[in-house]
């Protein structure tokens, strides 16, 4: 049995996840990121976290290439950076955006409810996405309340 895209994209819908923004440095030393919910921890001992990228986003050949990539896990406050990391033109993303570079090189976004740098330690073909598994090198944590994304909106914690 298959199942449609609409009815796939309404069960997943139903599982709530936090927001981020993947960044990295393409081959011509161009900043490049994406809004990407499909995130997770993969490994405590060694520390993996996963992101799973569609092949036709424009950063994916930068990711494939890269040593290192970034994860900014996006607070309640930054429902627009991830609009804007979705949609606006990728040459453009970064302008009047705060960030800081950390020691990878990547992107850290300001504010961001915390900061994630890896080293690219394996990507798995997955369809018509690539997972990536990233091994954590450097990770800080703020305060905050994290951005939410539930059944195809932006949500916010009631707690
Ligand atoms: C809330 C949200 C979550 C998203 N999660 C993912 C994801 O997990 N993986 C992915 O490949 N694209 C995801 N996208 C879509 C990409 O952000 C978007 O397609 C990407 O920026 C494409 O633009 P580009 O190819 O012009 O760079 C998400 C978009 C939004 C708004």
């Amino acid at each position: 049995m298959t199942i449609d895209s609409d009815s796939f994209r309404s069960v997943l819908g139903r599982f709530a996840s936090g927001i981020t923004v993947v960044t990295t440095v393409d081959a011509s030393g161009r900043d490049v990121g994406m809004t990407v919910s499909a995130f997770s921890s993969v490994s405590l001992h060694p520390p993996l976290v996963q992101v799973c990228i569609d092949k036709a986003a424009s950063m994916y050949a930068a990711l494939m290439t890269a040593e290192r990539f970034g994860i900014n896990i996006l607070s309640s406050e930054q429902e627009s950076l991830s609009r804007r990391f979705a949609a606006v033109d990728s040459q453009h993303r970064f302008e009047g955006v705060g960030y800081a570079r950390g020691e990878s090189g990547v992107v850290l976004l300001t504010d961001a409810l915390a900061h994630i740098e890896c080293r690219r330690q394996a990507h798995f073909d997955a369809g018509d996405h690539t997972l990536f598994i990233g091994e954590v090198e450097r990770a800080t944590a703020g305060d905050g309340r994290p951005m939410l994304y539930y059944r195809g909106g932006y949500a916010q914690l009631e707690r």
